[in-house]
């Protein structure tokens, strides 16, 4: 398989991107990839949490190698022994600094985001990864369209709500304008009143989009309260299922 970058990203927030992005790298993990998952979202990041990872264990994150105080790669941690991903799979995650000063600064400074791309680049060439994740900040700023438009696959992440619809719209627009090869739909929390395949259709339609994942509200995932990846927690939960096919469908795309 050829080295890939795959953006996860939703117009609004609360849609489930982080938990999606981390349930994404696990099951690649357990496929036998090498996965690196990069916090882009730097004003709110979070899923350090999902990993397992507090602030206190986090030395060196994105936000240093932003500021050009260390390599990217000091900034990546092995999460593969915590989650019991077995070799030759891998993954790495590159945290974002939850420090107030830290956030305030790219707030104040904003960032190089051309730094970016060698940061990713390096990830990508010196930890030998078939696969970077990209957990992006909501909503479309200068760094959002960058990563899109350097990924070879973009997973847009909504949940069945009108306010999620249009603003995915625009980044579906968006994403297509900027020619990005794999673009993929996730309906997200999906209430049990509706019919899966009823809005698969729908949003397939009204998106032009053929490739659509819908994901169901589940109960037990919000009970972890990201304090987990749900699918390594619950491996022969249906939902599970659907996290390895997505997993699959975006590599595959
Ligand atoms: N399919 C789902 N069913 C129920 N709760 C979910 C689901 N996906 C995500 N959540 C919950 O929604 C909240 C936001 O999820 P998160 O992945 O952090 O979203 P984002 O990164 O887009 O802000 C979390 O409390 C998470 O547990
Ligand atoms: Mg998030």
């Amino acid at each position: 398989m050829s080295r890939k970058i795959i953006s996860i990203h939703s117009f609004r927030g609360g849609t489930g991107k982080s938990n999606t992005t981390a349930n994404v790298a696990a099951q690649l993990g357990l496929m036998g990839q090498r996965v690196g998952v990069v916090d882009t979202d730097i004003q709110s990041p979070g899923i350090h949490v999902l990993f397992g990872l507090s602030s206190g264990d986090i030395s060196h994150s994105l936000n240093d190698f932003l500021w050009q105080r260390c390599e990217i790669t000091e900034a990546a941690y092995d999460t593969s022994l915590q989650h019991n991903i077995p070799e030759p799979g891998a993954v790495f995650l590159i945290p974002s600094s939850v420090e107030v000063d830290e956030i305030v600064n790219v707030l104040r400074e904003g960032y190089d985001v051309s730094l970016l791309t060698e940061g990713f680049k390096k990830l990508i060439n010196e930890l030998m990864l078939d696969v970077l994740l990209i957990d992006t900040h909501p909503g479309l700023n200068e760094e959002t369209l960058f990563s899109i438009a350097i990924s070879n696959a973009l997973a847009v992440v909504m949940r069945p709500d009108h306010q999620d619809y249009e603003g995915t719209g625009v980044t579906v627009e968006v994403a297509k304008s900027l020619g990005v090869p794999g673009l993929h739909l996730v309906v997200n929390k999906t209430p049990s009143t509706l019919n899966a395949d009823d809005v698969a259709e729908h949003v397939s339609d009204a998106y032009k989009i053929s490739d659509v994942t819908v994901l169901p509200h589940c109960d037990e995932l919000m009970t972890l309260a990201s304090e987990g990846i749900f699918s390594l927690r619950f491996p022969d939960h249906p939902l599970s299922a659907q996290y390895r096919a997505l997993a699959n469908a975006l590599v595959q795309s």
